[in-house]
C-alpha cells in the first residue's frame, strides 16, 4: 500500500503524434514509454487522422509496457494524469477517453494536464544530472508545435510572455528542410548538414514583430525565393551549396530566439533560462545557450532530451504536484484543442 509519501501516478500523453505513457513515483520517472508514429514520415508532416487511429491502435500495448517497465500492478496507482490540451482534437480525445475509463475502472483520481505547462514542470523531474531551476525563471519551450516565451513564477502560477504568431520554430525547420529536398522531419538533417557548412554564407531576413512575439512565415518565403532564384542561375547550385544554406538558416533562426529570450532577460530583469520542446536538440541552440551563459551571466537549463520531446513522464509530474495539491477532475471533462494557461 502506499502512503501520503509514497504516490504512483500513471500518465498518458496523445497530444500530436507521439502515444506516451510513463509510470512516476513520487518526482521519480519508473518507466517512460513513447511510440512515434512513423506513418506520418511519409507524408512530410503530421496528418491528423491518421494520428488518432495510430493512437488508438498504440495506446493499450504503450500503456502496458509503461506499467510492466516499472513493475507496478494497475491497483498500486493512485491517480491517472492526461493531457487535456492543446494539441490535435482527434488525438487528445484517445487519450481522455482512455484516461477516464481506467480511472473509473480503478476507481482512482482522475488528473488533467496542460501539455505547455507539462514541458516546463518536466524540469522538475527528479534526474541526479539535471539541476532544477530556481523560482522565477523565464521558459522557452520550442517544437515542431509550439514556440512560448514564458515567466514562471512558481509551479502553477506561469505567464506567457511571447510567442509565435504563425509557424513553429520546429515547423520553421522543417519546412526550410522540406524545401531543401530534406525528409522529414527536417530539423535534425538541417542541425546536422549546418555543422559542415559556413552559417555565415547567405543572409535571410529575420521577420520583425513585437519583442517577444515570434514569425517565422516571411522566412519560410524568403528561403523558398533565394532556393528558386538561385536554382534558375544554376540547377546544380543545392547540391553544391546545401550544406552552406543549411548553416545560414539555422544561424538565422538561432540569433532570433536568443534576441528574443535576451529582450525577455531585459524586461524582466530574470536571468535564469529554462528550455524545452524537440528543438532544443538543437546544437547552434545548445551552442547559443552556453555563450550566454559565460558571456551574460545567465543559467540555463536543458533537460534530458528524453523529457524534451513529447512524452508522458512530463506528464506525470504535473499529475504529481496536483494530486499532492488536491486537485483532481470529474468526468465531465473534455479534451481541448487550444487551451491558455
Ligand atoms: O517536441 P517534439 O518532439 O514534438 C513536437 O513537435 O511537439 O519536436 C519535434 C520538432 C520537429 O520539428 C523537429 O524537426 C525538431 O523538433 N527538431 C530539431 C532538432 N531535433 C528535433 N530541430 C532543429 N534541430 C534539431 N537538432
Ligand atoms: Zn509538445
Amino acid at each position: 500500500m502506499s502512503s501520503a509519501n509514497d504516490i504512483y501516478i500513471l500518465a498518458i500523453e496523445s497530444s500530436c503524434d507521439d502515444t506516451a505513457a510513463a509510470v512516476l513515483h513520487n518526482d521519480r520517472v519508473l518507466s517512460n514509454v513513447v511510440s512515434n508514429q512513423e506513418i506520418h514520415r511519409a507524408y512530410g508532416g503530421v496528418v491528423p487522422e491518421l494520428a488518432s487511429r495510430a493512437h488508438q491502435q498504440n495506446i493499450v500495448p504503450v500503456v502496458h509496457q509503461a506499467l510492466q517497465q516499472a513493475n507496478i500492478d494497475k491497483k498500486h496507482l493512485n491517480a491517472i494524469a492526461f493531457t487535456q490540451g492543446p494539441g490535435l482534437m482527434g488525438s487528445l480525445l484517445v487519450g481522455a477517453s482512455f484516461a477516464k475509463s481506467l480511472s473509473l475502472g480503478l476507481h482512482i483520481p482522475l488528473i488533467t494536464v496542460h501539455h505547455m505547462q507539462a514541458h516546463i514542470l518536466a524540469h522538475f523531474i527528479d534526474d541526479p544530472q539535471q539541476k532544477k531551476p530556481e523560482f522565477p525563471f523565464i521558459a522557452l519551450t520550442i517544437s515542431g508545435g509550439h514556440t512560448q516565451i514564458v515567466l514562471v513564477n512558481s509551479y502553477f502560477d506561469m505567464k506567457v510572455l511571447g510567442e509565435t504568431i504563425d509557424d513553429a520554430v520546429g515547423e520553421a525547420f522543417d519546412k526550410s528542410a522540406k524545401m531543401l529536398g530534406l525528409e522529414y522531419p527536417g530539423g535534425p538533417l538541417i542541425d546536422r548538414l549546418a555543422q559542415l557548412g559556413n552559417p555565415n554564407a547567405y543572409n535571410f531576413p529575420k521577420p520583425k514583430v513585437d519583442p517577444l512575439n515570434f514569425s517565422f512565415s516571411g522566412l519560410k518565403t524568403a528561403i523558398l525565393y533565394f532556393i528558386e532564384s538561385e536554382q534558375k542561375k544554376d540547377p546544380e547550385f543545392l547540391s553544391k551549396e546545401l550544406n552552406n544554406v543549411c548553416a545560414s538558416i539555422q544561424k538565422t533562426i538561432v540569433e532570433y530566439i536568443m534576441e528574443k529570450l535576451n529582450n525577455a532577460v531585459i524586461q524582466t530583469g530574470i536571468n535564469r533560462i529554462a528550455i524545452g520542446g524537440g528543438v532544443s536538440a538543437n546544437s547552434g541552440i545548445r551552442k547559443a545557450l552556453n555563450q550566454a551563459q559565460k558571456s551574460l551571466g545567465w543559467t540555463t537549463y536543458i533537460p534530458n532530451f528524453k523529457y524534451c520531446t513529447d512524452n508522458a513522464a512530463m506528464i506525470g509530474i504535473v499529475g504529481y504536484f496536483k494530486y499532492i495539491n488536491g486537485e483532481q477532475s470529474d468526468y465531465r471533462v473534455v479534451a481541448k484543442s487550444k487551451m491558455t494557461f
